[in-house]
């Protein structure tokens, strides 16, 4: 068996889109660690500042009044030079220079492997997910997708209003890249008409518009339809429906403003464990893990097995989904 090494000083980093918790998250790392005897480093703009050494060292005081503030204190970043193998043994080389000998990565699946190569060369890695999109396979919950749900839910509630009010069609869409969690979501939380998410949709519009043509007819005053980013288009698609239905129809593209805000109690708690489970992984010696929350309990994952995992969306959700919405037909 390989020899365990200990750990003197742990850098952490988030990668990739912000989401809120996270700097929940980076508080439960720096104070778990200080308090466990470690020394701190924080490296800012992800990999990039990585790259660049832009790395700093983190008192307990540095992540004061932090925990209830989105976005990331550290900064993120998209860092395409991570993706190469200098990249990366620069990365490596910057790590051992600042004495860095346990990363923590908070991000989604791009940012593990980012951590994953760099385990490969020698430094010890742990993953925290951190997307809003909770497109990691591994985990049943991701840091951000609470806040970025109820964000989204409550801009629809405000969108439904003006619809109901002027008798219009309203499509909305909401982020998630190519993952379809936040539309189901927010569908059954807003009890959309219709949810299209990339993990079903078949790009039949007759049935959008057959099914507002009945809606109408039994009275409804609005159609709701989310429409996840994976499949977006909504302005065109909303240019369609109105010619083929005679219906007044609108395009809201949420955007960005779902990925900022305070972040709510369950994001705080989750990624307060979260982030207290990774210092303690890696002062137990354990290297090469990613932390996720399955069947009730917080657990660690080989990257390896977590980054080969698939993630499908749940069959009965999207049933019932449809099955509440006035409009499903079997
Ligand atoms: P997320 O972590 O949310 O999935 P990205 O896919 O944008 O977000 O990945 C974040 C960053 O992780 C990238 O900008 C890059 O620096 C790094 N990264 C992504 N994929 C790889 C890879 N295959 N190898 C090394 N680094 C990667
Ligand atoms: O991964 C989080 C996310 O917000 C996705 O939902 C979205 O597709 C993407 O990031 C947007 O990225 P950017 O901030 O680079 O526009």
């Amino acid at each position: 068996m390989a020899e365990k090494k200990e750990i003197k000083t742990i850098g952490v980093l988030t990668s990739g889109g912000d989401a809120p918790g996270m700097n929940a998250a980076i508080r439960a790392v720096v104070r778990r660690g200080l308090a466990r005897g470690v020394k701190m480093k924080g490296i800012l703009k992800g990999y990039d500042g990585l790259l660049n050494e832009e790395i700093i060292d983190m008192s307990a005081k540095d992540v004061s009044d932090t925990i209830e503030r989105g976005g990331t204190i550290l900064g993120t970043a998209r860092c395409a030079e991570m993706r190469t193998e200098e990249g990366q043994k620069k990365a490596v080389e910057n790590c051992r220079k600042h004495g860095i000998d346990g990363l923590i990565v908070i991000g989604g699946d791009g940012s593990f492997a980012g951590a994953q190569k760099l385990a490969n060369l020698g430094i010890n890695c742990i993953g925290i997910p951190g997307t809003i999109d909770l497109d990691i396979a591994c985990t049943e919950y991701t840091i951000g997708f609470d806040t970025a749900v109820n964000t989204a839910m409550e801009a629809i509630d405000k969108v439904r209003d003006t619809s109901t009010s002027h008798e219009r069609c309203s499509i909305i869409e909401v982020m998630g890249r190519n993952a379809g969690y936040i539309a189901l979501w927010c569908g059954i939380a807003n009890g959309a008409e219709d949810i299209l998410i990339p993990e079903k949709y078949d790009y039949d519009e007759q049935k959008l518009v057959d099914n507002i043509i009945e809606s109408r007819k039994r009275g409804k005053k609005h159609h709701i339809i989310i429409n996840a980013e994976g499949i977006g288009h909504s302005a065109s698609m909303a240019r369609r429906i109105e010619a083929a239905t005679g219906v007044e129809t609108r395009a809201t593209i949420l955007g960005h403003m779902q990925r900022g805000g305070s972040p709510t109690c369950k994001d705080r708690v989750y990624a307060s464990t979260m982030g207290c489970l990774a210092v303690d992984l890696l002062l137990e010696g354990k290297n090469k893990r990613v932390v996720g929350y399955q069947n009730g309990e917080f657990q660690d994952f080989d990257i390896n097995e977590a980054l080969a995992m698939h993630k499908g969306i749940s069959e009965y959700q999207y049933e019932i989904a449809r099955s509440l919405s006035q409009n499903y037909k079997k």
